[in-house]
């Protein structure tokens, strides 16, 4: 049945200011597919007469994508470790464990999805344990709720416990049964996911290589230079290697299908080979200041002779919020102490528009227009008491955004919709 979605529309296009309509509407056809936008009292007439859903003042805008997650740390946020390398032993990897049994990884999938619509994401890049179930039941709740999710089987043979370890030949063969299985089924996509440098042997890492240049569609995500420790092992551990990107490329892990989360760290010549691959640098800021693993500094990344593409993500959990706009608030202050001040639309664009692209699933989300999917965000600028005092101050949209990522929530998120079902309501903040 087409439907009629009322609101304050809102969409960000790869160039130029926000396309914002105050009194918005969005006609979703049977599919899920959106048919029309524009302003309302511009509606064809052959839509007047469908069911009308009218969020009055509230925004109407694509859902979030998240080009970084753990499923299987859903609950384990704000796990106080040292840095990074003690924060993985001591919390993370014994949390990861549990995720071999099914009816675990079930009802956890059930509340990772459901907690992500809260926050207004629609879609992600999520990473799973090294079990080759937990993939499978992420896989299929995503795709029982019609959404774009891009996952994998971690694959990591070393320097971990024996409970979250594979071999290179194994994660590679459940890897390749994966792709095989859920690749290109309704809205989900294969990443071929080496956790890092740190916890695969070269045979790894070069099978990983193998699997990106044979399995057609797929995406790579793995972690690169996010803290000093880090990097520093990295180094002893392949000591033939330029850098730690150079490990990577080595095993033809670059490129524009590659998605490598934090770069905080990165030299020049490092910035040079992932601009010259396409590969994409995803911000994670949460994550990095609270593992006090360093600033990542957008302008780096993105200098005009050699920009390296980039992404925004939560991270959970290192990551401290499931919220979009709290990671864009936070990317705001990290990119303030590094010296850069982003809009509140570069920003809001990173996460809707910017991600799908760099996750290569532009053509079908994160934007607001005909053709593509009816995953949507309704935000109530003035959810809370805090942000509606603030609102009172707010004369223009950029002011709306910047105040509704400083301060906004899931209190802010008052509905979700992903291919045009509402999977998400929220009655008052
Ligand atoms: N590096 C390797 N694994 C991880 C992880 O789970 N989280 C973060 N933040 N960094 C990592
Ligand atoms: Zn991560």
């Amino acid at each position: 049945m087409t439907r009629v979605i009322r609101g304050q529309t809102l969409s960000f296009p790869a160039d130029g200011p926000p396309a914002h309509e105050t009194r918005g509407a969005v006609v979703v056809g049977d599919d899920g597919a959106i048919l029309w936008s524009g302003p309302h009292a511009s509606l064809p007439p052959i839509f007047h007469q469908a069911e009308t859903e009218d969020h009055g003042e509230m925004i109407v805008m694509p859902g979030f994508i998240d080009a970084h997650i753990h499923f299987p740390q859903y609950r384990m946020l704000a796990a106080p470790g040292k840095d990074l390398l003690d924060w993985l032993s001591r919390f993370t990897f014994p949390e990861e464990s549990r995720y071999g049994d099914a009816a675990y990884a079930q009802q956890a999938a059930d509340i990772f999805l459901d907690r992500l619509f809260r926050n207004g994401t629609t879609a992600a890049l999520a990473f799973c344990s090294v079990h080759k179930v937990c993939a499978e039941v992420l896989f299929a709740a995503a795709e029982a709720r019609g959404m774009a999710l891009i996952t994998g089987k971690t694959m990591m043979d070393r320097n971990a416990i024996p409970a979250v370890q594979d071999d290179p030949e194994t994660g590679a063969r459940e890897s390749e049964e994966l792709y095989t299985a859920w690749h290109g089924r309704d809205r989900l996509r294969y990443a071929v996911t080496p956790r890092f440098a740190v916890t695969s042997s070269e045979a790894q890492l070069r099978l990983a290589g193998d699997l990106v240049a044979a399995l057609p569609g797929a995406l790579m995500q793995t972690h690169l230079s996010e803290s000093p420790g880090e990097i520093a092992l990295v180094g002893r551990l392949f000591p033939w290697a330029r850098d730690y990107t150079d490990v990577y490329d080595r095993f033809g892990l670059l490129g524009p299908r590659s998605l490598f989360a934090h770069g905080i760290h990165l030299s020049e010549r490092e910035c040079m080979r992932l601009s010259e691959s396409g590969s994409t640098v995803v911000h994670c800021p949460t994550s990095n200041t609270f593992l006090g693993s360093g600033l990542m500094r957008m302008p780096h990344l993105g200098k005009p002779d050699r920009p390296v593409g980039m992404g925004i993500a939560t991270d959970i959990g290192g990551g401290t919020s499931y919220s979009m706009l709290a990671t864009m608030g936070e990317a705001y202050k990290v990119q303030m102490l590094a010296g850069y001040k982003p809009s509140a639309a570069e920003l809001f664009r990173l996460a809707t528009r910017g991600n799908a692209g760099r996750l290569g699933i532009g053509h079908e989300t994160g934007a607001i227009e005909p053709g593509k999917f009816a995953d949507l965000v309704v935000l109530d600028p003035q959810a809370t008491p805090v942000l509606a005092s603030r609102h009172e101050l707010s004369n223009a949209l950029e002011d709306v955004l910047f105040a509704l990522m400083m301060l906004g929530d899931d209190r802010a998120v008052r509905a979700t919709y992903v291919r045009g079902r509402k999977v998400h309501h929220r009655a008052t903040a």
